[in-house]
């Protein structure tokens, strides 16, 4: 295999692996190694059949390292802490590919960065041999992560500033992975106001660092912050970043905007009276809690009631219907958007800026208006209608039946119905039995807590927009 290059191969053979390559998003020296892997006398029968789509799962039978990095070592003093890098990253089975830039050879060869990675560093932007074997491109988004250590004051003004006139600032500017720089200079060059300036621009961008330290210089009597980390600390850093990613994966909803209204509304009648529905709002917290829980981004729209704010939700406190209704067309866009709330239906068509007096002239005659529907608002919206839309049905009598005509009513796409009737018990307890609603059907759940009932009706929503994604 050491002998065999893309390259040499006949240029038929190398127009399938091109292509097969563009279908998997592998490069093509990988789509060498899959084939051989699959067995030698298999090859070139399937690579009659190229292109074919080639799916992750086989590509993670034959790698064989879960993580790749890419190193690019830049031109400091500290790049023969880089051969050590690469020596800690292997021994942990991460895949190390390296690209240099033409400083770092001032400091590190090429021929001992290739000995220690296993594979002969990138060097030049315009290499016909590398251009062709993997590309910039590639080079750029076939790995989990890319490490620039260390991290030269060049370096970051250049990335700050979106520079590509080399091979690693070009396959920097090109990458769709995250960054993790490991900074190193003489102290002076990292107190300097640019290299604040680029480092406040990186950071903002999404770019991770690992140090610089404090410590001895290189430079004889040179001392401060600007020692570029430790192998250990920046290998420390990547594995760090590699289990933050890990968790997201167990947070399906991570990267959804899911908003939900919950509690009651008040409709004043006149500045110490209002009109109410009962409503505790604990199941639309307990929603707004478990679909942050999940990874969601949650904006909460709350009506007046005693609960606080959950913590990790941006929770909005609004009083009337109409305020309910603004502030969730503000928080729109969303993926999925519940409506617990219990909005008052009706407000009263003027309500008094002044107490009302008991005059003796018997009671007032309040002449009532009817609120928005803001479950129907936003189902029948034609931009900017969540993907999912979920409404509540409370229910004191035939609740499945009266669900479903909601359903239609309302053009949502599943109605969460309960009783709360006096012996169903939902209204202001601790305990919920529901039924969804939707077009597949009715499924009823068990009576279970509020919090049971909002963690399986988020389960159930993290699925429909993972469906809905595909
Ligand atoms: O029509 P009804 O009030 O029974 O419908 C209940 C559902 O509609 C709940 O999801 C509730 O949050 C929502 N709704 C609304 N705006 C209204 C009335 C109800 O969003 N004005």
């Amino acid at each position: 295999m050491g002998s065999l290059t893309v390259r040499n191969l006949p240029e038929s053979v190398k127009k399938r692996l091109r292509l097969r390559a563009a279908a998997s998003g592998r490069s093509m020296e990988e789509e060498v190694r899959l084939l051989l892997a699959e067995g030698a006398a298999d090859a070139p029968a399937k690579a009659a059949r190229m292109p074919e789509p080639a799916g992750r799962p086989e590509a993670a039978q034959t790698a064989p390292a879960a993580r790749r990095v890419l190193l690019v070592i830049a031109g400091g003093i500290a790049a023969y802490k880089s051969l050590d890098l690469i020596r800690r990253l292997r021994e942990r089975g991460i895949a190390v590919r390296v690209v240099m830039t033409r400083a770092a050879q001032e400091f590190v060869t090429p021929m001992s960065v290739g000995a220690i990675a296993g594979e002969k560093p990138f060097i030049e932007l315009f290499d016909q041999h590398s251009e062709f074997d993997v590309g910039h491109i590639r080079l750029a988004r076939d790995n989990d992560l890319i490490v620039v250590a260390p991290a030269t004051a060049d370096i970051m003004a250049r990335m700050a500033n979106g520079h590509a006139d080399d091979l690693a600032t070009a396959v920097l500017l090109a990458t769709n992975q995250r960054v993790l720089l490991a900074p190193a200079m003489n102290p002076a060059m990292w107190a300097n106001k640019a290299t604040q300036r680029n480092l406040k621009i990186l950071r903002a961008d999404g770019v991770l660092t690992a140090g610089p330290n404090a410590g001895e210089m290189a430079e004889s009597g040179e001392a401060g912050l600007g020692r570029m980390a430790e192998p250990l600390e920046i290998v420390a850093a990547i594995e760090k970043h590699f289990d933050a990613g890990a968790e997201t994966q167990n947070k399906p909803l991570a990267g959804k905007h899911v908003l939900i209204t919950a509690g009651p509304t008040h409709e004043p009648i006149d500045p110490v009276r209002y009109i109410a529905n009962r409503s505790s709002g604990k199941q639309g917290y307990a929603i707004a809690r478990a679909a942050a829980d999940l990874g969601a981004s949650v904006t909460l729209i709350s009506g007046p009631v005693t609960l606080p704010d959950p913590p990790g939700v941006k929770t909005v406190r609004v009083e009337s219907a109409r305020d309910m209704l603004k502030a969730t067309e503000q928080a729109l866009p969303a993926d999925a958007a519940i409506f617990a709330a219990a909005v008052a239906d009706w407000r009263t068509a003027d309500a008094g800026e002044q107490k009302l007096k008991k005059d003796g002239s018997g009671p007032p005659q309040l002449a009532l208006v009817e609120n928005p529907d803001i479950l129907a608002t936003v189902s029948k919206l034609k931009s900017k209608r969540p993907t999912l839309v979920v409404g509540f049905a409370a229910e004191t009598e035939k609740v499945i039946e009266h669900a479903k005509a909601k359903l239609k009513r309302k053009g949502c796409d599943w109605i969460v119905a309960n009783d709360v009737s006096a012996e169903g018990g939902a209204m202001g307890g601790d305990d919920n039995a529901v039924h969804i609603i939707s077009a597949a059907g009715v499924e009823s759940w068990p009576s279970q807590s509020k919090d049971g009932v909002a963690r399986q009706l988020v389960a159930r929503i993290a699925t429909e927009l993972d469906g809905a994604s595909k």
